[in-house]
């Protein structure tokens, strides 16, 4: 989905709360010319029923993000706690009652010339509404790029770091001109690394089987969600090891994990059906689970959930 940004949508940008429209930056900023940021991508989902909008592991992403700008040496000084309290702030002041996406940016900030970094960094958390990333109700079409995953040695793919999206923007745009929807990204040994934006599972004989995060793929958080309900909720032995290209058209079901994409069922790859075509059952039990789970539907896993009015009420309730 493109999602024409609002101007008066309310963003933290330079400590402080102003509209979207305001927050600007300077043309020689060093990210911009260098790639060098790191940005988050975090869920959150409004649930009708309980008139609740429940923000997704936000403490995993914050703590992801953070480390993640260590790589880079990007310092962002509030707490992984905190920054759970700027994003309720945020959706507050929006009065979010929908889907909702946030993108914290940090990134390196000086306004000059010249490659080598400094110690001028600067953050930016955006929250926008969002609905589905990729359409995938009937399942996708996934083809293998002709692009290689970045290698850890070059640009760590385990981090989203902003110039390594060039790999991911490369890989997505030639999927999209060769009639896929999404890209297969493999790595240098020739193993499956992941999606362009997702990561990826493969059910193949009883058991599901992900790349490790040492293949060049992204420490996921919807991956890790995935494995733990699928071997609590489904009882499936999940497997981390390196798929071969040729496994993807021999598995007996596919799908994409990821923030953006949730959890995106594929049904054909280069141009072969995905076992028989259709949504396999253990796809389809992931996604219910994992739709239920977000929203707030299954007590076990209110423990990944910061719901955004109920904890102010909550909060109001205990000064009284
Ligand atoms: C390259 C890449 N892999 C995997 C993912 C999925 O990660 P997560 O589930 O943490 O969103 C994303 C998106 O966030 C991504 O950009």
């Amino acid at each position: 989905m493109k999602a024409e940004a609002d101007p008066n949508l309310i963003v933290y940008f330079g400590g402080q709360y102003m509209p979207l429209g305001e927050a600007r930056v300077g043309i020689l900023t060093h990210a911009l010319h260098y790639g060098t940021g790191v940005f988050e991508g975090i869920r959150a989902h409004w649930d009708e029923a309980q008139q609740e909008l429940f923000v997704l592991r936000p403490l995993e992403h914050y703590e992801r993000w953070k480390q993640n700008c260590g790589i880079l040496r990007i310092v962002v000084p509030p707490s992984a706690e905190e920054l759970c309290e700027i994003t309720l702030e945020l959706m507050r002041r929006n009065a979010f009652r929908t889907d909702v996406y946030v993108r914290p940016l940090a990134y390196k900030s000086a306004e000059r010339v010249g490659v080598s970094t400094d110690d001028q960094d600067a953050f930016a958390v955006i929250a926008l509404p969002f609905g589905d990333y990729l359409h995938a109700d009937k399942g996708l079409h996934a083809g293998v790029s002709s692009w290689r995953r970045i290698e850890d040695n070059a640009i760590p793919a385990r981090a989203k770091i902003c110039g390594a999206y060039v790999n991911s923007a490369l890989a997505s745009d030639e999927a999209r001109h060769c009639g896929f929807d999404e890209a297969i990204l493999l790595n240098e040994s020739g193993h499956v690394a992941e999606g362009a934006t997702c990561n990826i599972f493969m059910a193949r004989k009883g058991k599901l089987i992900t790349p490790a995060v040492t293949e060049n793929a992204l420490e996921g958080i919807t991956r890790d969600s995935v494995m733990e309900l699928a071997q609590r909720e489904l009882g499936l032995q999940v497997v981390e090891r390196a798929i071969d290209r040729s496994e993807l058209y021999v598995c007996d079901e596919l799908f994409f994990t990821g923030t953006a994409v949730g959890i995106a069922p594929v049904v054909r790859v280069d141009h072969r059906p995905v076992k028989d075509g259709a949504i396999g059952a253990i796809t389809r039990g992931v996604q219910q689970l994992y739709f239920d789970a977000a929203r707030g539907h299954m007590q076990t896993y209110l423990k990944w959930l910061l719901p955004v009015y109920r904890s102010r009420n909550t909060r109001e309730q205990d000064a009284i």
